[in-house]
């Protein structure tokens, strides 16, 4: 596994329709093997293959990781949102591709996503609590949205203000 770059905040990649991976492969799951080991180095729990510089619809999340639990990867390739609750909730979030900012961002409370697996084998799975914030956030970085897209253009505007005050030291 090796380390790769992720991408920052204005970067253009991050604002890219990622394209379907239409074949899961050796590459795929060498990709995804690599995205895993960098959001680990990096202490995010989910990772996006456009924050890596790669514009395919594939990503990791683990969530249950810390120092006593070695974590559960979870790997989805071309995920799907096919249904979401009426109900919303309100969470704080931060993304490696913007490094050191916080915001609260409405999301669904609940989402059914339906992916490909590490092997490529068709899955659906029921995103509740934490894990159903994590999902939508790393899903938006397939469409080119950023957490930052949700908030007030005041909001938005104070905090990549902020961003890049942090930048200059
Ligand atoms: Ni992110």
């Amino acid at each position: 596994m090796a380390k790769l770059k992720v991408y920052e905040y204005p970067h253009p990649i991050l604002r890219e329709h990622a394209s379907k991976v239409e074949k899961v492969d050796h590459e795929t799951r060498k990709l995804l093997d690599d995205m895993l080991e960098t959001m680990y180095v990096e202490s995010g729990v989910g990772l996006a293959a456009p924050q890596v510089g790669v514009s395919k619809r594939m990503l990791v999340i683990d969530y249950e990781r810390d120092e006593e639990n070695p974590g559960k990867p979870i790997y989805m390739i071309n995920p799907e949102i096919i249904w979401a609750s009426d109900e919303k909730v309100c969470g704080e979030e931060g993304c490696l591709s913007v490094p050191g900012m916080r915001a609260e961002v409405e999301r669904f409370a609940k989402v059914r996503v339906r992916y490909l697996d590490y092997h490529g084998k068709e899955q659906e799975v029921l995103a509740e609590d934490f894990f159903a914030i994590v999902v939508q956030h790393e899903m938006d970085h397939l469409d080119g949205i950023l957490y930052i897209d949700h908030l007030s253009r005041l909001k938005r505007n104070m905090l990549v203000k902020k961003l890049e005050k942090s930048r200059e030291k």
